[in-house]
C-alpha cells in the first residue's frame, strides 16, 4: 500500500479536501487498492469536525464530492505510518518537520509544487477568512494539485496502469 497524509492548519478546509481529490483522482483510475489516504492538521482548534461547510459546499457543487473526513490533529508517529506527507503550506511545513522522530521514514512534500501552471507560489492560500471565490479558488488548486501528486507517486512508485 501506498499511504498519503495531507496536512494543513485546521483540518477543516484545505487538507480534507486534498485528501477527498486524491481519493476522487484515485479511485478515476481505478488505483484504490494501491493507496491508503488520510488528512490531519498541524492545530487542535476543530478536532471532530466535518469540513468546514463552505469547503463541503464547494465540494459538492466542482465535483459532487461528498466530504465525510472528521478533523484530527497531526502525530509525530505519522512519520511512520505514512510513505508521503503533504504539507499545505511553509508554516504546516515547519511544524510537521519539528515532530519528525529521527528515524521517522515518511518523505515530507509542498501541495502547491505540483502545480501545473504555477511557477512562483509556493502555498495553497488559507481560505477560512476568505470568501466564496477563494474557496473556489484553493478546489481549483487542489484538483489540478492533487491530480499532478497522483501522477508523480505512480510514476516513482512504478504503478502500472
Ligand atoms: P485549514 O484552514 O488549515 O485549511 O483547515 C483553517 C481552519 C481553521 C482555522 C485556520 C485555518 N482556525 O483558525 O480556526
Amino acid at each position: 500500500m501506498i499511504s498519503v497524509l495531507f496536512v494543513c492548519l485546521g483540518n477543516i478546509c484545505r487538507s480534507p479536501l486534498a485528501e477527498g481529490l486524491f481519493k476522487m483522482h484515485v479511485n478515476e483510475q481505478g488505483l484504490k487498492d494501491f493507496f491508503t489516504i488520510d488528512s490531519a492538521g498541524t492545530a487542535a482548534y476543530h478536532l471532530g469536525e466535518l469540513a468546514d461547510k463552505r469547503t463541503r459546499e464547494m465540494a459538492v457543487r466542482q465535483d459532487s464530492l461528498s466530504l465525510s473526513h472528521k478533523a484530527r490533529q497531526f502525530v509525530a508517529n505519522d512519520f511512520f505510518s505514512f510513505d508521503y506527507i503533504v504539507a499545505m503550506d511553509k508554516t504546516n511545513y515547519q511544524n510537521v518537520i519539528m515532530l519528525k522522530p529521527l528515524q521517522g521514514t515518511a518523505k515530507v512534500l509542498m501541495m502547491r509544487h505540483y502545480d501545473s501552471k504555477n511557477i512562483t507560489e509556493e502555498i495553497i492560500p488559507d481560505p477560512y477568512y476568505g470568501t466564496t471565490k477563494d474557496f473556489e479558488e484553493v478546489h481549483k488548486l487542489l484538483k489540478d494539485c492533487t491530480k499532478n501528486l497522483l501522477q508523480a507517486i505512480v510514476e516513482e512508485k512504478s504503478i502500472a496502469l
